[in-house]
């Protein structure tokens, strides 16, 4: 082994010294442990000296350093999650090669096969890196670990010692910069986003535009940046583009005049164009012709985040756009392009029309003039689609007239939305923008609603007396404006599927009488820019025929689009009510409390909120409810049913209900919901008498007596004089039952007591090993005693005491086979509606 048994910081040096002399090893980054950047001053005219000082100080390498043997997976790990972390690629242009080693090996990988982990979706990039055993860090080693099957000649690994001249060559030959044309830097689909965020830093401030004031006219800097980047000696070569680039300077907005002149705005630089010569000379310009489309397509990427959540600009993905072609054409037959015409009035790019033919009946309009000019270059290389049918409609403000009387509407598609028959076959095919009112308003945090949000337009005036809540909502507005205004038609759309469920569409519902003709379900995570694990519905409504929306079985897709299964989607408009409102019956102010439980709202997205602790603070916003011994039984009944099916994308928004009176009867239910409870809640002893014990001393072997024996009474019936029995007492005649326990509750109770005898050994042995811990320790104690808290105070995941996690682990299998028989019960009460 060539470094041996050396420290981490001397190991980097000597790998310095040995493999990287040439290079400048100075800079630290962002938590990268080895960085080599090409040298600030080659020697004049040597071998691989940059030939304009472009390259200077560019990234050659990132790597992770370890000091002993450590799994090549593992270090690029870890790095991916310090990059990912720190998002340093927004900031410096990242390095050709990303790389690990230890004292034995070094490895490298190219960035670009790596850097598609970057972006994708619903990833937690808080977490610690070099917590190896996060989620999250399973993943990105999993992910890399197929990349490099995939393509193993990518990956090079070297010995230190056995292949150092084939280590020094692979440096020499590849870390080289400035050597002309092909140590350009290639533009692709995946970076074309990083190098937009430093074009952003280094040359749009050279551009002699006010950039507010253009923001304002709806002028953005990706579209400069897009001119630059499809051009070929600066002069850009799409010709349709919102802004072009001529040489010297950008034109945007070309307009004939009556004259027959054009009117052109110009743009021109402010240091002589020097910061754009020196930016573009790192890159080769345009990128192979097969990206172009793709960057063309997703300018939606280029658009500034707050512009892009106003206008709702997700794009939908490709996948979705394919599926919903196929369940049009199942709905509409096989020559549906032909027998209907359609309508995209929220077009942007035009990506949703993408894959249909017959440009003889489609429509597109999209808000934004620029997204329109990308369409009309679209169909300049080749996009399906007829010019004069694609226009700017603002579709929420804009009136419905034809050209030919002053207004946007092409007279074709004028004619067929003023004819009552064509409208029958006009389909209005969309995914409206997606955009809340309450989105705006919490992301300022100032309480107030930014200007330009949802509210301010006049289809919101138009309907809001008539829909409510639901116009806080572009999708909705975009739908009640087509039904109110567009009778008769038919509507393809994508949404979430509050217009079907969320209570504050119920007014909506009432106007929005159309019959549902066939839906699929996706995950919303999917798509651009969501997080959320919910699901995103495809919707054929047919408005002609008037239908008071109750329930639809639909397809459901995973999110590579394989059908996963059928699931029936419900409006709750007609049912007794939700859960919250049964549990809100039980509420008991007059007994002694044992606990108190927050409630979450009623539906699966609020599970982690529902929650059993001592005390719960007044501000919480979900109903809280004292559990007493009158109430215990309903309460954990409540939490059980809650908590016993996990939380999915797909029933993410599935409403719990107010039940039926089956419940009230089955005692086995009863009492394997108070099993289910008694072994999952969050009261500790630290905050009060714990009365939630559920075995005696004698059980567990505990050398000190409990304060109270109510929970050990309550499920024998039997009162244990001493302590707080007197809780029970009270009650003696209605609660003094024995309880039966299902073989399954039984399980649970023999897990438990086993960690409760386990925690009460350790702490009777303070001198044989153990630590003093609390006699009254409620189950979260026992946790917390053997588990621990990090730097933060959050508990560990695991403990080290290895007969612990393994009792845990027993009683987390027998709660989840308890949770298995509970969950048949929790449809058959009506809880939840199947
Ligand atoms: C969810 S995106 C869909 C884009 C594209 N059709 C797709 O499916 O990928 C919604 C589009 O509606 C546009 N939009 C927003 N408000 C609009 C309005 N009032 N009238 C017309 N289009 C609008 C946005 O600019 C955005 O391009």
């Amino acid at each position: 082994m060539k470094y041996g048994n050396i420290r981490e910081e001397e190991l980097k040096n000597k790998v310095e010294q040995d493999f990287f002399g040439k290079f400048d090893c100075t800079e630290i980054i962002k938590n990268i442990d080895f960085a080599v950047k090409a040298p600030l001053n080659p020697p004049e005219g040597g071998k691989n000296s940059p030939p304009s000082g472009e390259l200077e100080g560019a990234y050659l390498l990132w790597a992770e350093a370890k000091q002993k043997s450590t799994d090549i997976l593992a270090m690029l790990a870890q790095l991916v999650l310090t990059i990912g972390k720190a998002r340093t690629f927004d900031e410096i242009l990242p390095p050709p090669f990303l790389g690990c080693y230890d004292n034995e090996k070094i490895a490298f990988v190219p960035y670009s096969e790596v850097q598609d982990i970057f972006y994708q979706n619903d990833f937690n990039w808080k977490v610690a890196p070099s917590d190896h055993e996060t989620r999250e860090f399973k993943q990105v080693y999993a992910q890399i670990e197929n990349i490099i099957q995939a393509t193993p000649w990518q990956t090079y690994i070297f010995d230190f010692e056995k292949d150092e001249k084939e280590l020094k060559r692979f440096i020499r030959e590849n870390f080289v910069v400035g050597k002309t044309e092909t140590s350009l830097i290639q533009i692709d689909k995946n970076n074309f986003i990083s190098i937009y965020n430093r074009w952003v830093e280094v040359v749009k401030p050279t551009i002699a535009s006010d950039w507010d004031l253009a923001k304002k006219a709806g002028i953005i800097d990706g579209d400069f940046y897009l001119a630059d980047l499809l051009s070929i000696e600066n002069e850009t070569i799409r010709e349709k583009l919102h802004v072009l680039l001529k040489t010297k300077y950008y034109e945007l907005d070309k307009k004939r005049l009556e004259t027959g002149f054009f009117a052109i705005n110009r743009v021109d630089f402010k240091d002589n164009q020097k910061a754009h010569t020196q930016f573009w000379n790192r890159y080769k310009r345009p990128p192979k012709e097969e990206y172009w489309g793709y960057i063309v397509d997703r300018r939606d990427l280029i658009v500034p985040q707050d512009v892009r959540e106003r206008k709702g600009s997700f794009y939908t993905p490709r996948i979705w756009v394919e599926l919903s072609q196929k369940y049009l054409a199942d709905v509409f037959g096989e020559d549906w392009q032909d027998n209907y015409y359609v309508w995209d009035c929220a077009a942007g790019t035009g990506n949703l029309l993408v894959g249909l033919t017959n440009k003889n009946n489609i429509w597109a309009s999209t808000l934004d003039k620029q997204d329109v000019d990308v369409m009309k270059d679209r169909i300049e290389s080749g996009a399906n689609l007829w010019e004069q049918q694609v226009f700017q409609f603002d579709f929420l403000n804009d009136n419905f007239l034809p050209i030919s009387k002053g207004g946007k509407l092409p007279d074709e598609l004028f004619d067929i939305i003023s004819d009552e028959n064509k409208r029958k076959r006009l389909i209005i095919y969309i995914n409206p923008p997606y955009a809340e009112a309450g989105d705006s308003k919490q992301r300022t945090g100032t309480g107030k609603n930014k200007s330009g949000t949802t509210t301010e337009n006049i289809t919101y005036e138009r309907y809001k007396k008539s829909i409510g809540k639901a116009s806080n909502e572009l999708f909705a507005q975009f739908l009640t404006r087509i039904y109110c205004e567009i009778s008769n038609c038919l509507i393809a759309n994508f949404s979430k599927l509050k217009n079907l469920q969320s209570s504050n569409f119920q007014s909506f519902r009432r106007l929005f009488m159309a019959k549902l003709e066939k839906t699929f379900l996706i995950p919303a995570n999917t798509f651009d820019n969501v997080r959320g694990q919910f699901p995103i519905g495809f919707f054929i409504w047919n408005t002609s025929e008037k239908d008071f929306f109750e329930q639809i079985q639909a397809d459901v897709f995973d999110k590579h689009g394989h059908f996963e299964c059928k699931k029936r989607i419900f409006n709750y408009d007609t049912t007794k009510g939700l859960i919250g409102k049964w549990l809100a019956g039980f509420q008991d102010k007059k007994n002694i409390s044992l606990g108190m439980i927050n409630s979450g709202r009623n539906d699966f997205q609020n599970q982690n909120v529902v929650f059993i602790q001592n005390e719960i603070l007044a501000t919480s916003h979900a109903l809280t409810v004292n559990i007493t011994i009158e109430n215990l039984i309903p309460v954990s009944i409540y939490f059980a049913v809650r908590k016993a099916i996990p939380a999915t994308w797909l029933n993410d928004r599935d409403q719990f209900l107010y039940p039926n009176e089956g419940w009230e009867t089955d005692e086995e239910f009863q009492n394997n919901c108070l099993t289910y409870t008694l072994f999952n809640n969050n009261i500790s002893s630290k905050h009060g008498v714990n009365h939630w014990i559920p075995f005696t001393e004698s059980e567990v072997g505990s050398k000190g007596k409990f304060d109270s024996h109510f929970m050990a009474s309550f499920i024998s019936g039997k009162i244990i004089q001493n302590g707080y029995s007197n809780l029970f007492e009270q009650e003696e005649d209605k609660f003094c039952i024995k309880r039966e326990f299902s073989k399954e509750a039984t399980s649970v109770f023999d897990a438990g007591r086993e960690l409760w005898k386990y925690y009460h050994a350790a702490i009777s042995s303070p001198f044989g090993g153990g630590r003093e811990g609390a006699v009254n320790a409620s189950l979260y104690d026992i946790r917390e005693y053997f588990q621990g808290r990090n730097d933060k105070g959050t508990m560990n995941n695991k403990s080290d005491d290895e007969k612990y996690n393994e009792l845990v682990e027993n009683l987390r299998i027998a709660l989840k086979i308890l949770a298995k028989k509970i969950e048949p019960k929790v449809y058959e009460y009506g809880f939840l509606k199947k």
